[in-house]
């Protein structure tokens, strides 16, 4: 030990199977609360590759939810992420906003992991003050 706070281990909440990914586009993951009545939640898409990405479901522009609690995650093609609110436009490969009022923003990623048996593990990162939104 050097004297120094261990930091906490991280929560790992599970997304649901890769199978439960495909049929549905996206799952929604609950997290640790920074404050009891405002709810935190994970995002799980897929890539144009078929790869698992996880943002934090809060768009950059506001700190609201990006889906503004429609669930509605996409753009009309589905291959973006769109802010229910305003519009904007994020990559699902790196969660970029490339169009709408954060533009160059970028959702905040969350670690994914696709264990052996198919289930898929978002990272919770807790409530550090690091992570809390701010205000433009
Ligand atoms: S709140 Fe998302 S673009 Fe304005």
């Amino acid at each position: 030990m050097n004297g120094e706070p261990e930091a906490p281990e991280l929560a790992r909440r599970l997304a649901g199977r890769v199978e439960d990914l495909e049929r549905a586009g996206v799952l929604v993951v609950p997290l640790t609360r920074a404050h009891p009545r405002i709810v935190r939640e994970a995002i799980v898409v897929r890539t144009a590759a078929g790869e698992p990405r996880a943002y934090l479901n809060e768009c950059k522009h506001l700190p609201i939810p990006l889906d503004a609690g429609s669930r509605q995650f996409f753009d009309h093609g589905k291959t973006a992420l769109m802010c229910g609110t305003h519009g904007a436009l994020f990559r699902l490969e790196d969660g970029r906003c490339f169009a709408g009022p954060c533009r160059g923003d970028s959702l905040r990623a969350l670690e994914v992991t696709c264990a052996p048996d198919g289930t898929l593990w978002v990272t919770d990162p807790g409530t550090d003050p690091a992570d809390r939104p701010h205000r433009r």
